[in-house]
C-alpha cells in the first residue's frame, strides 16, 4: 500500500492546522529559480507534488508539471490545477521523455526514498530531466541529528463537519525513521479509525551534497522555507 493511500483526503486539513503557508514559500521557491536558472524556458515539474499547495501559486509564474506515486494526491492536486499535468510515477525511476528548466522537490517529499543508494538515483534522475543552465531545488526533512527518538507528536484539524486527529510516537532504524500514524476522523457518518506507517529517511547534509556533485550539480545556497532548514539548490552547467 502506499503511503498517503488512506490520509490523501485528510492531508490539506492536517497541513494547514500546523500553519503551513504555501503561498509565501512559492514566490521564495519561484524567486530562487529565477535567481539561479541559467535557461530561458519556464518548464517546471514538482516531483512529490502531493495536493498541489506549492504548483497552486508556481502556475502564476511558471509551465508546470506535478509528479507523485499516490493516486489520491494526485487526484487532489488534478482538482486543483485543473490544466496542469500529473504524473503517477515513482520519484526514484521515472522518465517522462522531457526535461524542464527547474525541478522542485519540496517538504521532506525526498527523505521517501528507501536507502542512500535510491536517494542518489532519484537526484540523478533530477539532472536527467533538466536542460542545461536548469535548477533543481530539493527540500530537505530532518537531518540525523535533529531526530529526537520517542518524541510524542499529534496534529488536530478542527473543521466544521470534519475533525482530524493524528498521532505518532517517532522511532527509528538506524537512519530511517518510522512513522506510525494513528488517525481518528470524525464525519457526519461516524468516527473512523486507521494507521499509516510512513519510513522517511535521515539524510546528512553530507549526503546531500555528496548526491547533488555525483548527479553534475553546481551547488548554490538557498533561503530556508522550511523554518531554519536551508534548502538545496543545483544548477546544472551547460554542456
Ligand atoms: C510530505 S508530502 C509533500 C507533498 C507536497 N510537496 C507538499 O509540499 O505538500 C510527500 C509527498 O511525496 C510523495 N511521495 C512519496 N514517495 C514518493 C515516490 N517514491 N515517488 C513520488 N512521490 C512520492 C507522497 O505521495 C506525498 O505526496
Amino acid at each position: 500500500m502506499i503511503t498517503f493511500s488512506r490520509s490523501a483526503l485528510y492531508y490539506d486539513a492536517l497541513v494547514a492546522a500546523g500553519g503551513k503557508d504555501y503561498a509565501r514559500e512559492s514566490v521564495l521557491i519561484g524567486d530562487l529559480i529565477d535567481r539561479y536558472k541559467r535557461s530561458p524556458g519556464r518548464a517546471l515539474l514538482d516531483v512529490g507534488c502531493g495536493t498541489g499547495r506549492h504548483l497552486e501559486h508556481l502556475r502564476q509564474r511558471f509551465e508546470c508539471e506535478g509528479l507523485d506515486i499516490d493516486r489520491g494526491m494526485l487526484s487532489v492536486a488534478a482538482e486543483r490545477c485543473p490544466n496542469a499535468p500529473f504524473h503517477l510515477a515513482d520519484m526514484i525511476a521515472f522518465n517522462l521523455g522531457k526535461r524542464f528548466d527547474a525541478i522542485v522537490c519540496l517538504f521532506g517529499s525526498i527523505a521517501y526514498t528507501p536507502n542512500v543508494q535510491r536517494f542518489e538515483q532519484t537526484i540523478a534522475g533530477f539532472a536527467r530531466h533538466l536542460v542545461p543552465g536548469g535548477v533543481a531545488i530539493v527540500e530537505p526533512w530532518l537531518r540525523p541529528d535533529e531526530w529526537e527518538e520517542g518524541r510524542v507528536s499529534a496534529r488536530f484539524a478542527d473543521l466544521p463537519d470534519v475533525k482530524i486527529a493524528r498521532m505518532h510516537v517517532g522511532r527509528r532504524d538506524e537512519n530511517v525513521a518510522i512513522l506510525n500514524f494513528h488517525f481518528m476522523v470524525a464525519m457526519r457518518d461516524g468516527v473512523r479509525t486507521f494507521e499509516e506507517t510512513h519510513r522517511l529517511m535521515l539524510l546528512s547534509d553530507e549526503h546531500y551534497q555528496t548526491a547533488f556533485l555525483r548527479a553534475g550539480f553546481e551547488l548554490r545556497h538557498g533561503r530556508s522555507v522550511l523554518d531554519g532548514r536551508d534548502l538545496y539548490v543545483g544548477v546544472l552547467p551547460h554542456g
